[in-house]
């Protein structure tokens, strides 16, 4: 026998390397508090179906809660030795309490234990996440509400398209955050399960009260099959998964603030909290926050891939490789909640140039739909409009001016139904103004969607 929790059959030492290779504690002692509280609800269980005696449960007990303590003040050392947390903290309490600590065990497996700390560890930090998207959806409702009559370009291919409202713009962003919001609210349903008491895959021969350590730690469900219990990580993939498209949605975001905070946009200022210098270009105001944001979904987008993969070949039940479901789901909470936190303190400190937005909407041709549609409201079939308009257009760009500044007798030569009243259509302000369908940019249907979605938030 060797000197291991599990030593009983093993006659010769495990190779030091195996032990390193094989140890999850560097990691997996961020679940120490859900590890602490899984053993006392299994323990309490034990108890009250008269498993355990009430005196052992006492001392067990007991013991649990001096560690816990000890573990909030930061004085509970762990080591390589006992591979992982679970042994980790069987070891501290055998320390504290002696030989009666091994009786927590009964009925238990670390397969059942590990599945029940993970799943406590990802729900109790999914309503982090929740909270943080509500508070970025706020700052943008904020901002969208002081920008409804803000005029900017709205773009298809990059090429200014239509004039759009600034905050019809950002409710876009609301919108796909309010869509996070949801996936993170349904992937809390799928890890608000108890796999505890699924034991090491088939269940136990005692006579333990699921129900009772289910409600002991506020889970909703419990698994209904023991090999499910203990295999299933479908709710960390959820969680990286939800996180990728939030931080696609985010990147997305800082892909259009990094161009318009340039020299050659202006249309945005960031404030000097979220910017950083340039240690040798004194004149540099650089939005590496966004950069970076941009740059860590990469990172995002990888600890998904390396959990599906992981996940792919793996026969039921538990198996080692499961031991690799948890740093890619840390090292994710570690990521999407700061960068929501400085995401939300960028939109609340930028500034907005209404008048280079505005401006540049005025230098284009993205009132081109609204002369093809005047004539279309004329009589004339759209597709004759578009082209008659294209031609305006061309002679626009050789003869350097815009439509709203072309004389009535060279828009005529476009078409004899274009009259004096045209002109007030072709401001961009007129054009926002008039797209009033549901879900369009009209100053009134964006009213309409803030007030909708403040009802979300
Ligand atoms: N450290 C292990 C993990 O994270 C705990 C479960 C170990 N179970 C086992 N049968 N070896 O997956």
């Amino acid at each position: 026998m060797i000197d291991k929790l599990w030593g009983g059959r093993f006659q010769a030492e495990t190779n030091a390397l195996v032990d390193q290779f094989g140890a999850s504690i560097n990691f997996d002692q961020l679940m120490a508090a859900e590890d602490l509280e899984g053993s006392l609800a299994h323990v309490k269980m034990l108890g009250k179906t008269g498993i355990l005696s009430a005196d052992d449960v006492a001392k067990i007990v007991a013991g649990l809660e001096s560690i816990q303590t000890d573990l909030a003040a930061g004085k509970i050392e762990f080591s390589v030795e006992n591979e992982d947390i679970h042994m980790n903290i069987e070891s501290i309490l055998t320390d504290r309490i002696g030989p009666v600590a091994g009786k927590l065990h009964t009925a238990r497996s670390r397969n059942d234990q590990v599945a029940t700390d993970f799943h406590l560890y990802v729900k109790n930090r999914i309503p982090l996440v929740i909270k943080e998207i509500t508070n970025l959806q706020k700052a943008l409702l904020k901002l969208a509400e002081a920008n409804v009559t803000t005029i900017m370009p709205g773009y298809t291919h990059l090429q200014h398209a239509q004039p759009i409202s600034y905050a019809h713009y950002l409710m876009a962003y609301f919108q796909m955050l309010q869509r996070d919001k949801e996936r993170f609210e349904f992937n809390l349903k799928h890890t608000d399960i108890s796999p505890l008491g699924a034991a090491a895959l088939a269940g136990t021969t005692f006579p333990i009260d699921r129900e009772f350590t289910a409600q002991e730690l506020g889970f909703n469900q419990i698994y209904a099959n023991s090999l499910d219990a203990v295999s299933d990580r479908d709710f960390a993939i959820e969680f990286l998964s939800n996180s990728s498209i939030l931080m696609m949605h985010l990147s997305r975001f800082s892909e259009e603030i990094s161009m318009w905070v340039s020299q050659e946009f202006q249309y945005l200022e960031l404030s000097d909290g979220y910017t950083t210098g340039s240690s040798i270009m004194p004149q540099k105001k650089n939005p590496d926050m966004v950069e970076l944001i941009r740059g860590k979904t990469g990172r995002i987008y990888g600890n998904l891939m390396r959990l599906l993969t992981t996940l792919k070949g793996i026969p039921l039940a538990y198996n080692k490789d499961l031991q690799e479901d948890k740093e890619g789901v840390f090292d994710t909470l570690k990521t999407i909640v700061p960068a929501l936190k400085i995401f939300t303190g960028m939109i609340k400190t930028l500034k907005v140039n209404e008048q280079k937005m505005e401006t540049s909407t005025e230098n284009d041709y993205s009132n081109a739909t609204e002369l093809a549609d005047y004539l279309a409201v004329k009589g004339l079939p759209f597709r004759q409009a578009h082209a008659v308009v294209g031609k305006l257009v061309l002679h626009g760009i050789q003869t350097h001016q815009n439509l709203q500044d072309m004389p009535l007798a060279e828009l005529k030569n476009g078409s004899e139904l274009i009259e004096a009243d045209v002109y007030p259509e072709l401001q961009s302000e007129t054009a926002v103004a008039r797209r009033n369908s549901f879900g369009g940019t009209g100053f009134d249907q964006v009213k309409l969607q803030i007030e909708n979605a403040k009802k979300l938030t």
